[in-house]
């Protein structure tokens, strides 16, 4: 029971988009979000190219899945489209899936900065195990297609108000010219233990993260009520 095999999406997985592309719009209307629409056929395209992860049960059947994307000709790499089937979660699907692309994302493009955007508490948990930070939406990519990816969200206008400075997602960034200072830092001190770039502490963060964000919802999503009422009544009169 519960077992499940992890590995780079190939061939015999083509036949599996339709249902993932079907979790996934399942899921965001769940969670009252929106997401980055993806169509079967662009999923069947990550595939083609050995760019997904996918989790399979014993029958072969999907359970988890997500897809490696370059941004910036493979200066950024983002692992999205993170999706665990309802009755698979909290097994350690879906860390075993983002641990997968991101070894993956690693091995195709070593000197890629990995970034995301979430507003899920458990992304930002297995994302900090990797070695992720949090980050300012500044650090992410300028790249307009990056962005488009948020369109089909409900909180975009929040993204638009703010010039993309700011959202409900958390920016998360991991650098590998973190390991390469460490490493160098360690040589220079011929033998002295260097101290490596210090690992983010998600645990003690998490309760600043759950305020944050509630307070983002109250200060956007209230402010764009605001806004709406105000032009309405602008029309009215
Ligand atoms: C978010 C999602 C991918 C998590 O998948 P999962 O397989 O249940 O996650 P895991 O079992 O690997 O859990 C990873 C960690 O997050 C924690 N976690 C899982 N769900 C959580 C939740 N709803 N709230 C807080 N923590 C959670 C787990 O306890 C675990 O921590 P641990 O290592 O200390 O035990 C899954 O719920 C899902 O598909 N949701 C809908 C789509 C979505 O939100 N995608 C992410 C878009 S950015």
């Amino acid at each position: 029971m519960n077992q499940y095999t992890v590995q780079v999406a190939s061939a015999e997985h083509l036949h599996l988009a339709e249902a993932i592309c079907l979790e996934m719009e399942e899921s965001a209307k769940a969670r009252g979000t929106g997401i980055a629409k993806r169509s079967p056929q662009y999923l069947r395209d990550k595939i083609n190219e050995g760019k997904a992860i996918v989790a399979t049960d014993a029958q072969g059947d999907f359970v988890g899945f997500c897809y490696v994307e370059t941004w910036e000709h493979g200066k950024f790499v983002a692992n999205s489209g993170l999706i665990v089937r309802p009755e698979w979660r909290k097994y350690g699907v879906a860390k075993a899936v983002k641990a997968k692309a991101f070894e993956l994302s690693r091995s195709k493009y070593p000197d890629a900065k990995i970034i995301g955007i979430t507003t899920s508490l458990a992304v930002m948990k297995i994302n900090s195990e990797l070695g992720y930070e949090p980050t300012t939406f500044s650090e992410l990519p300028v790249d307009d297609a990056f962005w488009k990816g948020c369109q089909s969200c409900v909180n975009y206008d929040v993204l638009s108000r703010t010039g993309r400075k700011h959202c409900l997602c958390t920016g998360m960034i991991f650098d590998p010219e973190w390991e390469k200072k460490a490493k160098q830092r360690s040589e220079a001190e011929e033998g002295i233990q260097a101290s490596e770039h210090e690992k983010w502490n998600f645990l003690k963060d998490v309760k600043v993260l759950e305020r944050l964000l509630s307070i983002k919802e109250k200060m956007f999503l209230k402010m764009g009520e605001r806004m709406k009422e105000r032009k309405l009544k602008k029309e009215i009169v």
